[in-house]
C-alpha cells in the first residue's frame, strides 16, 4: 500500500446514551449479522488511499474492538485501534496525536474522520472528501435539507424561519488538514470550545472556508432504536 498521508479516522469513542439502556455502545450492535462498526471500517478498508485507518474507541472497549476486527476483518493490517476522548473533537483529536507519535503529522496529512454508526457511507462520498480536503483544506458531507428548519430561541416561540433552499443538514464524513485543525482547535478558548456541536465548526467560527461534498440520504446515523430498524431494511435492499 502507497504512503499517502491520508489517515481514516473511525469516530467510536461514544456510548450511546440515546439508543437507550443497551448492553453495550450502538456502534457493536449488530445489522445484518455484524456489528455496525465493522460494517463502516469495511468501507474504509475497500479504498487504498487510506494510509492507515484508525478506530477510536472508548478506553474499556478497545480489546472488544480489536477481536472484532480479527473476526470479520481477517488478515487485515493498516487498521489501528486506540483510545477516544471525553468529547467527538477530543476523540479526533487523539487521533492527531497518534499521527504525530508515528512521525506521519505534515502540512499535507490529511484525516477523514467519521461517524462509527453511519456504515452506508459510499466510494463516491470518500473519494470526494480526500479530494476536497487536499484541495481546500477542509470539508463537510451534507445534504439538502428536507424539512424546514424552524429556529426557537426560547424553546416555545419561533424566532426565524431560515430559506430552506441554503439549508443543509450535515453527516460525515468531515476531513481535514489535521495539522492546521488541531492549531485551531488549541487557539480556541473555553466558550468557543463550548458552542462546539462539530468539528466543521472549528473552522467556521474563525471564519475559515470548508467546501461541501454531496451526501446520500442513506448516509444514515444510527442515533436511537429506530434507526437499527431502518439500517436493517437499508441493508436488506
Ligand atoms: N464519538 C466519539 N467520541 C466521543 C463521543 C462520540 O468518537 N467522545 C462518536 C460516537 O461513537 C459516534 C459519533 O461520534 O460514532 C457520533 O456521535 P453520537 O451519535 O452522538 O454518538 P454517542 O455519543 O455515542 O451517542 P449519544 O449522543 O446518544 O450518547
Amino acid at each position: 500500500m502507497q504512503d499517502s498521508n491520508v489517515f481514516g479516522v473511525v469516530l467510536a469513542g461514544g456510548i450511546g446514551t440515546r439508543m437507550g439502556n443497551v448492553e453495550k455502545p450502538k456502534q457493536f450492535m449488530e445489522i445484518g449479522g455484524k456489528p455496525i462498526i465493522i460494517h463502516t471500517i469495511e468501507k474504509f478498508v475497500m479504498n487504498p488511499q487510506f494510509d492507515k485507518i484508525l478506530v477510536l474507541s472508548p478506553k474499556q472497549w478497545i480489546k472488544h474492538t480489536e477481536d472484532l476486527i480479527k473476526k470479520y476483518i481477517p488478515g487485515i493490517d493498516n487498521v489501528v485501534v486506540i483510545s477516544g476522548g471525553a468529547t467527538r473533537n477530543e476523540t479526533i483529536m487523539n487521533s492527531i496525536r497518534y499521527i504525530e507519535e508515528q512521525g506521519k503529522l505534515n502540512e499535507d496529512t490529511i484525516i477523514v474522520t467519521h461517524d462509527s454508526v453511519r456504515p452506508f457511507v459510499t466510494h463516491r462520498i470518500l473519494e470526494e472528501n480526500i479530494k476536497y480536503a487536499k484541495e481546500f483544506g477542509a470539508c463537510d458531507t451534507v445534504v439538502p435539507a428536507t424539512d424546514t428548519i424552524v429556529e426557537s430561541k426560547d424553546h416555545q416561540l419561533i424566532s426565524t424561519i431560515p430559506d430552506r433552499s441554503m439549508m443543509y443538514q450535515g453527516q460525515t464524513p468531515q476531513s481535514f488538514k489535521a495539522l492546521h485543525l488541531r492549531e485551531l482547535y488549541e487557539g480556541l478558548n473555553a466558550e468557543e470550545k463550548k458552542i462546539l456541536t462539530d468539528a466543521c465548526k472549528i473552522l467556521v467560527i474563525k471564519g475559515e472556508k470548508v467546501h461541501l461534498v454531496e451526501g446520500e440520504e442513506s448516509n444514515i446515523k444510527i442515533t436511537y432504536p429506530y434507526d437499527l430498524r431502518v439500517a436493517e431494511s437499508l441493508l436488506s435492499e
